[in-house]
């Protein structure tokens, strides 16, 4: 075996050359990965080897650059040198994959001469993600295999695609068993019928692929999906160039439009947000060797709207899951739900009908707590009520077996009370799942004082397994979210009585990036969410309106009108003049109020209610609070979250604009945070603050 470098070695297999790289955890392509292959593969050219195989050892193939080294100086061979040793190698070369080929990974693999790879692998060119471009020649050399309409759709969705597809659309030559042997059996019998060393950059067979809509299509979607990412069109124009310049010139285009894209604050946003998930999922104060329990068995107390999505999230994931309710009918309704969608799903074509009958058969519904004895979790998400919450705790300490982690679906009530009720505060725990708690991916979970490791390691681990990003908080009102997103509320409801409409407050907030605007939002979620109707008594904009029969998107009125067939909103006169009249009662003078001061006013005192958090330790990173935001809030990823975005604007400008604001404006969120300030001083970084 010969050795080039740290992590590359080549070693004969009879008269092929099997190039190996071995750069845990992933095959990321390292300087020492590039400068290896660089030399194993001049060194097979001048080898009397008659072929040679590039393969990667352990889970993956590679998931190409090595993120880690993005803005820093350039060290090692290029990623391109390495390409045309490849591609001008007077040997054939056969890329063997397994796990995934991702990015420059598959970037280097389309510079092999042929492809071979196990039926489990994925190819993808996920740069969008992370607010790129493929910038080692992918976007000019896919299409030139796959086709360009695969090729567009791989580039602007990252969404990798499977092996047999890529079989069916030339990616890869064939399907092996045995990786290593498969792809030497490959080499060897490329060398023995004669196969040309054709280059992927000297096709162009398959570029008149492209119908003359194909492009506006595209650019349509992503338009509609991708609102305010750079990236996408940046990709478009890639491929564009493959199809209407030469290999060259459009190797040139893709680079200079990669430079345009890699020095902006998209992608250095996207790229700290994928590190910044993964940072997420590690506790800082979990000792080493901390027990995880098996969960193999899940419960769910209560089947309305979180209980049902909840127990999905089990049945999805293959957990068997038993949900129980307080009568009959409760049961009967929540199951129906959950068939009905799984059904959606089917008929939109989703899952199969055995996929339906497989996820409900993992469900069991029951009328008796009893039957959760055997549950190696148990979530209650019952009314928020916290007598209930606490009678239903006291019950399952009786019931549920000791290792058990018993968790509570709570949006607001003190997790330390609930767990009180119970003879074991350590197993207790928040999992605080968002709606539709079958679709939203984020999950605060919330430790309370007394919660136990093994607890927060059970509840991080089978967040994980069922799909969601689980994210730790502390104890606290609102915890992480729904506080920061008060306080964003609570300025939208003052700006409307002040002079704005629901409609600017909504635009500015859906242009700078968010799906929807507050009051859009609170239509969606429902306006008497929390509402007391015998308590009402006009004292907000919201009970105005709920007393006037106003209940949000479900009853057709809220802060807006909504058609009753395409659900499309329109102001509402009547709904301007109760503010109008409301303002006037509470003496507040009606102005003219500008956009940036909606923006302004939205958006500080989240970042400055982030810090406090951050200064409290209910998060333990501000990274953490971005991941919150981006997937539980809409927050846009292509700045960052809440916590980076501020930063990116400079936290002396964020300090000095709360206090300028807070000078004019009363409420505790205007009161500067003190770790705002003293990073603001210091030249600190709040989205890299840990505690
Ligand atoms: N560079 C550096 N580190 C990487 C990496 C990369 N490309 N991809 C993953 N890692 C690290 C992760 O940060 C993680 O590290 P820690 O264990 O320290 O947290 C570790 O590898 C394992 O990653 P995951 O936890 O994500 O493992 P997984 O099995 O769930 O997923 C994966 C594996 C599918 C490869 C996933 O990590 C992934 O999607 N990676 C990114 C792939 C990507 O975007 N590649 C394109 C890079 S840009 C490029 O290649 C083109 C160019 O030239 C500009
Ligand atoms: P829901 O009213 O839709 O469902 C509650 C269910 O609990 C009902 O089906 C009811 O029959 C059942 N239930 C009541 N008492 C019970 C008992 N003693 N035993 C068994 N079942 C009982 O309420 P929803 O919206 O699902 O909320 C549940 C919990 O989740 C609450 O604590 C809420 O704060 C929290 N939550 C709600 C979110 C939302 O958007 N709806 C988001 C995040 C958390």
């Amino acid at each position: 075996m010969e050795r080039f470098s740290e992590s590359v070695t080549l070693e004969r297999d009879g008269d092929i050359a099997v190039v190996a790289i071995d750069n845990p955890p992933v095959n990321a392509l390292s300087h020492h990965v590039r400068s290896g292959l660089l030399a194993a593969m001049q060194h097979l050219d001048g080898s009397d080897a008659i072929a040679g195989v590039l393969i990667c050892g352990g889970r993956t193939f590679s998931a190409g650059a090595d993120i880690t080294e993005f803005g820093r100086e350039m060290e090692g061979a290029p990623i391109e040198a390495v390409q045309a040793a490849m591609e001008n190698c007077s040997k054939p070369i056969v890329a063997a994959i397994h796990g995934t080929a991702l990015g420059g990974g598959l970037e280097v693999a389309l510079c092999a001469h042929h492809r071979v790879a196990v039926a489990g692998a994925r190819f993808g060119l996920p740069e969008v993600s992370l607010g790129l471009l493929p910038g080692a020649g992918g976007t000019q050399r896919l299409p030139r295999v796959t086709g360009v309409a695969t090729a567009l759709d791989m580039v602007t969705s990252g969404t990798p695609i499977g092996a047999e597809e890529a079989l069916g659309c030339g990616l890869i030559d064939t399907l092996v068993d045995d990786l290593q042997a498969g792809a030497v059996g490959y080499a060897r019998e490329a060398v023995g019928r004669g196969l040309p060393l054709t280059r992927i950059r000297d096709r162009s067979d398959r570029l008149d692929e492209a119908g003359p809509d194909l492009f506006a299509a595209k650019r349509a979607e992503v338009a509609r999906r991708k609102r305010g990412f750079l990236a996408p069109e940046f990709n478009i124009q890639c491929i564009e160039a493959a199809v209407s310049l030469d290999f060259e010139a459009g190797l040139a285009r893709e680079r200079e439009l990669f430079m345009d894209l890699a020095g902006g604050i998209q992608a250095r946003a996207q790229q700290y947000y994928f590190f910044a998930e993964r940072a997420a999922a590690k506790i800082p104060d979990l000792p080493a060797g901390t027990t995880t329990h098996d969960i193999a068995r899940g419960g769910v107390v209560g089947a309305g709207t979180m209980g049902g999505g909840i127990a999905m999230n089990f049945a999805n994931a293959g957990i068997p899951v038993t949900v129980v309710e307080r009568d009959e009918n409760s049961l009967d309704r929540g199951l129906a739900v959950v068939r009905k969608n799984y059904e959606r799903s089917a008929s939109r074509g989703r899952l199969s009908r055995g996929d339906v009958e497989r996820r409900m058969g993992l469900i069991t519904g029951s009328l008796d707590r009893v039957d959760l004895a055997d549950a190696d979790i148990v979530i209650e998400a019952v009314f928020e009520n916290m007598d209930l919450k606490k009678s239903v705790f006291a019950d399952l300490d009786t019931i549920c077996k000791p290792t058990a982690v018993l968790a509570t679906n709570t949006s607001a009530l003190d997790v330390n009370a609930i767990a009180a009720a119970t003879g074991r505060p350590g197993s207790v725990i928040g999992m605080h799942f968002f709606s539709p708690a079958n679709v939203m991916r984020l999950l605060e979970v919330v430790r309370g004082d007394a919660t136990s490791h093994a607890t927060i390691a059970s509840a991080m681990a089978v967040g994980k397994k069922v799909g969601k990003i689980p994210v730790l908080v502390g104890v606290c009102d609102g915890f992480v979210g729904n506080r920061i997103l008060m306080v964003r509320q609570l300025e939208a409801d003052r700006l409307v009585l002040e002079g704005a409409t629901p409609a600017q407050v909504d635009q500015v907030v859906y242009d700078f990036g968010f799906p929807m605007g507050p009051f859009a939002m609170r239509d969606l979620a429902g306006l008497d969410i929390g509402w007391d109707e015998a308590a009402s008594s006009g004292e907000t904009v919201r009970d105005l309106l709920c007393e006037s029969g106003r209940r949000g998107q479900k009853n057709g009125r809220g802060f807006y009108i909504y058609d009753p067939d395409t659900r499309a909103p329109s102001p509402d006169p009547e709904v301007i003049e109760i503010i109008r009249e409301h303002a006037e009662r509470q003496g507040v003078e009606s102005r003219e109020i500008s956009d940036q001061e909606i923006l302004d006013r939205c958006l500080l005192p989240m970042v400055n209610e982030g810090a406090k958090i951050l200064d409290e330790g209910i998060a333990s990173r501000g990274s953490d609070i971005d991941v919150i935001y981006v997937n539980g809030y809409g927050w846009p990823l292509y700045r960052g979250g809440p916590m980076f975005w501020a930063d990116s604007i400079g936290l002396d400008q964020v300090a000095a604009s709360v206090e300028a604001y807070g000078a004019r404006l009363d409420g505790s969120h205007w009161e500067l945070s003190p770790l705002l300030q003293r990073l603001a001083d210091q030249g600190g970084a709040l989205h890299r603050f840990a505690n």
